[in-house]
């Protein structure tokens, strides 16, 4: 491929500049639920019955591919009990009544009840932290049933373990193999910015990345690492059932019927893709199509000017160097 204008070291400097979220932020947001944390942690030792069992960093922050365009920090919160109400609704208010218990420093409308996530707002500083509930009954490994963000639906899943799994790969292949996973969000936060119909879940574009991690790809050359991504979702057309052996046996996978199959790796019967329809299944593999088609006009670009403008159909406008 010739790379005279555009480098793999130039999409390196672009993550940098412009994709990645800068590790002090990352640290400050870090440090802002260690606090809330450390809060409910105390609240629990003077009231062990209390029914807020744990709280844990989830989503990007907690597995090092958040971009630059972060606005909420996730957070899972494991809710036990008797009495804490299976509707979703329900659970939602209960969490936040007993978020206010836990942290009477926050005024009532800093903890405020979303459709599937309870808010909670510094004063000042900091991003909101979203705080969504997970049922949970005693499991050892934190397994429990986490409230989908999608649509309300309970999915039991592992978060401990879905952080476990990504640190083992991003190990693999250190600092490359996240870069590649935010350079691909990159390109999909571009993609929703121009339709906003357009949907591709970052942990579907991280299974997919892990897939191609595990096949023994090598995750060093962005420009190239990204073709290989382009190319296994135009080749695939995403009818391939993508999944992990890391805490089951592939034969414990049942039968799934939608069309995109992308097993949760620490549950066989967890579909991470199983909202998604043939349209937008298309819709992505169509955008991964053209997308690999201007990386390859890029490399054949005559001029540094052209070779920018295939770069900026991935990335958008963005993409500057
Ligand atoms: N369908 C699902 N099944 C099981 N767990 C899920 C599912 N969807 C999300 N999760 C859990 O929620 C976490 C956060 O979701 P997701 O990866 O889509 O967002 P994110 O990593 O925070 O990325 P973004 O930068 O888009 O916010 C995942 O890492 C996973 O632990
Ligand atoms: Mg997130």
């Amino acid at each position: 491929m010739a790379k005279e204008h555009v480098s793999h070291s130039d999409i390196a400097e672009y993550a940098k500049e412009k994709v990645n979220l800068p590790k002090d932020k990352a640290d400050e947001y870090r440090a802002q639920v260690q606090r809330l944390r450390e809060k409910l942690e105390g609240y629990i030792s003077e009231y062990p019955d209390f029914t807020l069992k744990k709280m844990i960093l989830s989503g990007s922050l907690a597995k090092g591919t958040a971009l630059k365009s972060l606005n909420d920090i996730d957070v899972a919160c494991y809710v036990s009990g008797a009495e804490a109400p299976k509707d979703v609704k329900a659970l939602i208010e209960y969490l936040a009544e007993r978020l206010r218990k836990a942290f009477p420093n926050f005024k009532p409308e800093q903890v405020k009840p979303k459709t599937y996530s309870v808010t909670v707002s510094f004063i000042g500083s900091g991003l909101d932290v979203d705080v969504v509930p997970i049922l949970y009954s005693g499991d050892p490994n934190w397994y429990g049933d986490l409230v989908s963000q999608d649509d309300g639906s309970f999915l039991k899943t592992c978060i401990p373990r879905h952080i476990e799994f990504i640190g083992k790969r991003k190990k693999k292949q250190e600092v490359h193999f996240s870069q590649v996973i935010r350079l691909a969000k990159q390109w999909v936060y571009f993609l929703k910015s121009e339709n906003e119909n357009f949907r591709f879940k970052s942990f579907m574009v991280e299974l997919i990345m892990s897939k191609l991690l595990d096949s023994g790809k090598d995750f060093s050359d962005y420009p190239e690492a990204l073709q290989e991504f382009f190319t296994y979702l135009a080749k695939s057309d995403l009818k391939e059932l993508i999944a992990f052996n890391d805490y089951y046996p592939l034969s414990s996978i049942g039968s799934h019927s939608s069309p995109v199959k992308i097993i949760d790796p620490v549950n066989a019967e967890n579909n991470a893709a199983k909202q998604y329809n043939i349209q937008q299944a298309k819709a992505i593999v169509e955008a991964a199509i053209d997308a690999g088609d201007a990386i390859d006009a890029a490399m054949a670009a005559p001029t540094k000017k052209e070779t920018v403008y295939y770069w900026q159909k991935v990335f958008g406008p963005s993409f500057q160097i």
